[in-house]
């Protein structure tokens, strides 16, 4: 653990493994929207962990402006080893299912921002074969529920997209992780209904931390999510179209 850029490190879970990472002495590079919050954080966690952490802004629907967030971290960094995309945006489902630009930011934020800050980092880590690239995905990005489909289709998009990566980064040296996570306690999920088995960013954040010394792969968070979706995928399309989820 050297060098990690964390994009969306504002996010709950993001912060639980900022730590996890600053206790192990990475040097990290905070990236997110909230730069005050940035900044605090980077110094608490400096001070904290006796670390360098260095912050900017990057916004996900800025396409235009992420080549130059990157060439920011990673000067920064001087070096780059890792990166974990943590950026994500749940909407406001059922708008989402009727208004196309709602749906579009969804996408955007979650899908598109992804492959656009990843697929440079992916070259450079492919360049010098060495490194991991952690996803934040989810169990909604399995089977589409009338509930929060366009969502699901985002991160559904997103698994699948790091499933590529990591066929093509495999053979060079570079891990490729997918987290689906299950249902967390963070901002994301507050005041959600329905939520069951919720865990707490700081679990994720040692699992995570746990998965990056294991093989690449698709990792459950928590690992009992991996038999509810077997579970829930094994559903005949026939019945899972007349279930109200
Ligand atoms: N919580 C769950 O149950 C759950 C389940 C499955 C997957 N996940 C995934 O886990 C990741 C972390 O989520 P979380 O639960 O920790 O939620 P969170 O606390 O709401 O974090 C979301 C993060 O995304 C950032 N973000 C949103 N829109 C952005 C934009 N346009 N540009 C840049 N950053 C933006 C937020 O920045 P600001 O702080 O500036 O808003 C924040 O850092 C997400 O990818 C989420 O989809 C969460």
């Amino acid at each position: 653990m050297k060098h990690v850029l964390i994009l969306g490190a504002t996010s709950s879970i993001a912060r639980a493994m900022a730590s996890v990472f600053a206790r192990e002495g990475a040097k990290l590079f905070l990236g997110g929207r909230d730069l005050s919050e940035l900044e605090h954080m980077a110094a608490d966690l400096g001070i904290r962990y006796g670390i360098s952490v260095h912050c900017g802004r990057v916004d996900a629907e800025d396409f235009a402006a992420h080549e130059k967030f990157l060439e920011n971290a990673i000067g920064t960094l001087e070096e780059i080893h890792g990166v974990v995309f943590a950026i994500g945006y749940l909407g406001e489902q059922p708008r989402e299912s009727t208004d196309p630009a709602a749906a579009r930011k969804i996408i955007n934020i979650n899908l598109s921002a992804a492959i656009s800050l990843l697929a440079p980092l992916a070259n450079i880590l492919e360049e010098q074969g060495d490194g991991f690239i952690m996803g934040l995905s989810s169990v909604a990005g399995e089977r589409g529920r009338q509930s929060n489909y366009v969502y699901g289709a985002a991160k559904g998009g997103l698994s699948l997209y790091l499933d590529g990566l990591r066929n093509r980064l495999e053979s060079q040296g570079v891990k490729v992780i997918t987290l689906k996570l299950g249902f967390v306690d963070t901002e994301m999920t507050y005041g959600q209904s329905g939520l069951f088995l919720v865990a707490s960013p700081a679990q994720v954040a040692k699992l995570a931390w746990r998965t990056l010394q294991k093989p690449s792969g698709i990792y459950y968070v928590p690992r009992f999510w991996r038999i509810i979706m077997l579970v829930i995928r094994m559903i005949p399309e026939s019945v899972f179209k007349r279930l109200k989820l």
